[in-house]
Parts: structure tokens; C-alpha cells; sequence
């Protein structure tokens, strides 16, 4: 905790020095975002999903070791480490919620593959429920449709196995900090419009 607050109450009272307090204040706590995000990946290693073999944090990092072991690149590591981290919060709309988390800081393409995953996931399972496991084919003019498809293929369904030897958090904290340090929004990271696909299996 900090010894100094804001003066004001309501917002609309605040003057220039709260906000220049805030400000100071607001980008230590954005810096430390890598830490927040490594300690609800923790949790996902306490309280999980029941029913599974593995623990949702079990399931990231096997999904993300997957994708190191691959080749592929620090977003893809980090997007995939985080796929299912709305879990907790957002069990209803969790892949929109975890694309949230990384979208200022990895590329357009991940992004985009992690917030719409959950309804490529539905080729495997819904038609279990009487549901359209193709209802992804909405999205089959969209330039991330493959790279959403080989997603879900290699690096997602493939990850419930306990037998698989996952690399641990630990392995993958540099590479949270490291995305979680990038300026937010910056071009030069977020590479609009551009397909680069799952490296070659
Ligand atoms: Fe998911
Ligand atoms: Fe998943």
C-alpha cells in the first residue's frame, strides 16, 4: 500500500494532482500485470474444472509446451499458455475473456484464435449434445480460420493427456514478462491483418 491517496470522494472532484497520482500509481500496477496473470494460472492448479484428468493450469502448460516444443513463437507460447485463463472468472464466455487479457500485448492473428477457439472446439464434442459441431464454418472466409483449426488440432484438444510431460510455470514465467512488458497496442506487435499459421508440425 502507498501512504498518499487521492483527495477526492467522487470522481468529478479529483484535480490534477490526484490524477497525476493516479497516473504514477496506475503504471507501477500495470507493470506488474505479469504477476497477476501468473498467479491466476496458479489457481487454475488449485481449484479447476472437475471431471477432467488434469488441472486447467496442468492443461495450459501441456497445451503450451506443445506449442514451444513446435517452434512457435512467443505469442503463440504465451496466447496458449493463457488460452483457457477466463476460466475462473468467465466460464461462460471464457475464450473472450482470455483473448482480452492478451490482446494489447501479441499479435492480431493469436488473439483472434484464442477468443474464438471455443466454437472450433465444438468439431469435437457437440454433436455429443445434439449441437452444430460446425458451427465454426461461420468464420470460414476469415484469413485466422486455419490458424484457428491447427490450434484447436494440435495444441488444444491434444492437452488433457496426464501422461504427458508438461514444461512447468516456472519454464514459462520469463516469457509472461515479457509479453506482459511490451508497450500496449503497438503496431510492431500487434501485426494487423497478417497470417503467419502454426510452424510446420
Ligand atoms: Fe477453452
Ligand atoms: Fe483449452
Amino acid at each position: 500500500m502507498v501512504d498518499k491517496n487521492v483527495k477526492f470522494k467522487h470522481m468529478k472532484d479529483g484535480d490534477k494532482e490526484d490524477y497525476m497520482l493516479l497516473r504514477e500509481l496506475e503504471h507501477k500496477y500495470v507493470s506488474l500485470t505479469y504477476e497477476r496473470v501468473i498467479e491466476e494460472l496458479d489457481r487454475q492448479g488449485k481449484n479447476t474444472m472437475e471431471g477432467y484428468k488434469i488441472t486447467r493450469l496442468d492443461h495450459g502448460l501441456q497445451s503450451a509446451t506443445r506449442a514451444y516444443n513446435d517452434g512457435a513463437d512467443i505469442d503463440w507460447i504465451v496466447g496458449t499458455l493463457l488460452h483457457d485463463i477466463g476460466d475462473g472468472l468467465a466460464p461462460q464466455n471464457h475464450d473472450r475473456f482470455s483473448a482480452e487479457v492478451i490482446r494489447p500485448y501479441v499479435r492480431e492473428e493469436v488473439t483472434w484464435v484464442i477468443e474464438h477457439h471455443g466454437i472450433f472446439q465444438m468439431i469435437y464434442y457437440a454433436h455429443h449434445y445434439g449441437w452444430d459441431k460446425n458451427a465454426r464454418d461461420k468464420f470460414k472466409d476469415n484469413i485466422y480460420f486455419q490458424s484457428c483449426s491447427d490450434f484447436c488440432e494440435r495444441w488444444d484438444q491434444t492437452s488433457f493427456d496426464p501422461d504427458y510431460t508438461n514444461k512447468d510455470l516456472d519454464f514459462f514465467k520469463p516469457l509472461i514478462k515479457e509479453v506482459f512488458s511490451r508497450p500496449a497496442y503497438k503496431e510492431e506487435f500487434i501485426r494487423k491483418n497478417t497470417v503467419l499459421g502454426l510452424p510446420k508440425s
